[in-house]
């Protein structure tokens, strides 16, 4: 099992869609098996792989959401009499949903911004024994986690989980100048509390080919001493008739654009290869 966070402290860079359709492309072009973590609050992710209607359904029934594990002591039933505070459940007992065959969802949840985050309460090592107690019972080839852009519990608790961070980025100059500022984050977090999380590389998002931004992006990349290893060849095309269709649940590989379909494709496989 190889648990992957995709990072970045910049919105809208691409982590959600990048997370989304490389799981996607791992269950259906590499016969993986695939667990997606939605630990964003904003759980754009779960909305890429469910409807709303089903997902609304997933939170009348009251059944588990990323809220399950990071709250263990929640009040979960409301009734007319009121609520009812409910055990917290095991860890492995946690259900996560069948999106289709092989890839499988722990949705994510609003309220995730209803909680606390009193330091010291172990929270952000959450994911990770969540991770531990499933091992054995469940054969996920890959774990796919998408964060949301802060410096946040949930980016901690992800990087703690994780074998390997991806990192999306757009090709313009503040994105870029971000991402030293997101390595010394990261390396603060790896020497506080010793993790040993590998930079599977850097995915150049919403490229347009030709354009200056790109080859300059390139340019300063691969003059980098710590970037130059990290660049992957394939980039992700900007497209905005893909971005209107991603709430109903449409993926890069059903994309009628050939350059998005071999982008995913290429990118999915590299990004197998960066984490062999
Ligand atoms: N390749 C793409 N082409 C066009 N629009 C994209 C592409 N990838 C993402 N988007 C759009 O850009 C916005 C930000 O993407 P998202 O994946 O949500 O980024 P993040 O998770 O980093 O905030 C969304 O509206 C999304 O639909
Ligand atoms: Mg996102």
């Amino acid at each position: 099992m190889k648990v992957i966070s995709l990072i970045n402290m910049k919105g809208g860079v691409g982590k959600t869609t990048l997370a989304v359709n490389v799981a996607d492309c791992l269950t259906r072009q590499h016969g993986a098996t695939v667990l997606m973590l939605d630990v964003d609050p904003q759980f754009n992710g779960t909305q890429c792989l469910m409807s709303p209607d089903d997902y609304v359904a997933h939170r009348e029934a009251g059944r588990d959401t990323m809220l399950d594990l990071f709250d263990r002591k929640r009040v979960k039933a409301s009734t007319v009499q009121g609520s009812t505070e409910v055990q917290p459940k095991t860890l492995n007992e946690i259900e996560v949903v069948e999106v289709r065959e092989k890839l499988f969802l722990l949705p994510g949840s609003l309220d995730l911004y209803r909680l606390e985050m009193a330091p010291g309460e172990g929270r952000e090592n959450r994911l990770k024994a969540y991770l531990a107690a499933i091992r054995g019972d469940t054969d996920y080839d890959y774990v796919i986690i998408d964060t949301p852009p802060t410096p946040s519990v949930w980016m901690t608790s992800a990087l703690i989980a994780s074998d390997y961070y991806l990192i999306p980025v757009r090709p313009d100059p503040l994105s870029l100048t971000g991402l030293d500022l997101l390595k010394s984050i990261v390396d603060d977090r790896k020497e506080n509390y010793g993790l040993s999380v590998k930079c599977a590389g850097v995915v150049l998002t919403m490229t347009r080919q030709g354009t200056n931004v790109l080859n300059d992006a390139k340019a300063y990349l691969s003059g980098d001493r710590y970037w130059k290893d990290k660049i992957f060849t394939s980039e992700i095309p900007g497209r905005v008739k893909f971005a209107q269709q991603q709430l109903n649940n449409v993926f890069m590989l059903d994309s009628e654009a050939p350059d998005m379909r071999s982008a995913i494709i290429n990118a999915t496989n590299e990004l197998v290869v960066r984490t062999t």
